[in-house]
């Protein structure tokens, strides 16, 4: 299959999708279009003939479906993501290019709405990060595969998404504690940011820094975070501590409340870890990405005191051991590993 799936563009009223999300799923759960002349034509209906798209999938090629099938099709991906993970006639490179395109289709609107997390959209986000979980913490293939396979380019969901798989992967390297603790790193790790929905996208995408309002405005994100997924399932989750402390840094220097070094829960300190990291070295409208290496002297040295030592150098040890691991996996492109790497 091919690593480049062709993207084409959508007209109003439709949406892309990549063939390859669709050929472990039961039954078409909606139409597909492919785009040729002036109008959206009809590819396959709704509860057809899979091995159509499974031709497309080969050939790297996309489908259009309509935005108000969105919902149907994300449900549809969802529910398909476990067989995708654990189909084992396909390498795990394959399984977690895959896996990963579907988290990312499934979620994507979850960070860009302006509309509230709600109950059902909360719960659909478990149940797919939850689904990445379960195979991380059982398969150590997937887990090096998985951090290959992350995109670093800048979008608000592919951040949150590689926080978690970061968060999941670190928790399970320190034997963190149960699937549950690991699982709610997982999950505080990709709503961490959910907050940013409520802020306006003149502070959010400023490119330039903020000033003394703006920014007072930028740190309710932790808040407004914590308050929107309460409020989704109507009672607290036992990761929201991660979303609302996710800024706060050992020597006190972090918000909301300045708490320091104990004061921060274990978790909220991994993820504020990764979520530094990933940030760090993913590519921003005002500055390119640094290399992991740098990413990480700079948590060490120009931030010495924010994160906590022992958290950094189990970081740094895991991330050590990636270079050996990746290159053994088949399909990795070993330049990137060493750009992930350092
Ligand atoms: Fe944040």
């Amino acid at each position: 299959m091919s690593a480049q799936t062709q993207i084409m563009p959508a007209p109003p009223g439709y949406e892309p999708v990549p063939a390859r999300v669709l050929t472990d799923i039961a039954t078409l759960p909606c139409d597909l279009y492919i785009w040729r002349g002036p109008r959206p034509v009809l590819y396959a209906m709704k509860g057809g003939d899979l091995r159509k798209v499974i031709t497309r999938a080969q050939r790297g090629m996309s489908f259009l479906v309509r935005e108000i099938d969105s919902d149907l099709l994300r449900g549809a991906l969802a529910a398909a993501l476990p067989t995708v993970l654990a189909n084992q006639h396909v390498s795990a490179v394959e399984r977690s290019k895959t896996a990963y395109s579907i988290v990312a289709k499934v979620l994507s609107p979850i960070f860009t709405r302006e509309n509230a997390l709600d109950h059902d959209g909360l719960l659909l986000t478990h149940r797919t990060i939850d689904a990445i979980t379960l195979h991380l913490i059982d398969d150590e293939e997937m887990v090096w595969a998985m951090v290959a396979t992350m995109q670093k380019h800048l979008a608000t969901h592919t951040h949150a998404i590689n926080t978690a798989v970061y968060g999941i992967v670190l928790a399970r390297f320190m034997e963190f504690g149960s699937s549950d603790a690991i699982r709610d790193v997982a999950r505080g790790g990709l709503l961490h940011d959910i907050g940013k929905n409520r802020i306006p996208r003149t502070v959010l995408d400023k490119p330039s820094g903020l000033d003394a309002s703006e920014w007072q405005v930028m740190q309710t994100h932790v808040k407004s975070g914590s308050d929107m997924v309460i409020r989704a399932l109507g009672y607290p989750q036992p990761y929201v501590h991660i979303i609302a402390e996710h800024h706060e840094r050992c020597d006190g220097s972090g918000y909301p409340a300045g708490r320091q070094g104990s004061g921060i829960a274990l978790d909220s300190q991994l993820v504020g870890v990764v979520d530094a990291f990933d940030a760090l070295t993913t590519r921003r409208p005002y500055r390119a990405p640094v290399s992991a290496f740098d990413a990480l002297h700079i948590m060490r040295v120009t931030m010495r005191g924010q994160f906590s030592d022992e958290i950094l150098r189990e970081f740094i040890k895991l991330l050590g051991g990636f270079n050996a691991a990746a290159a053994g996996l088949e399909g990795v492109d070993l330049t990137r590993v060493m750009r992930v790497a350092g």
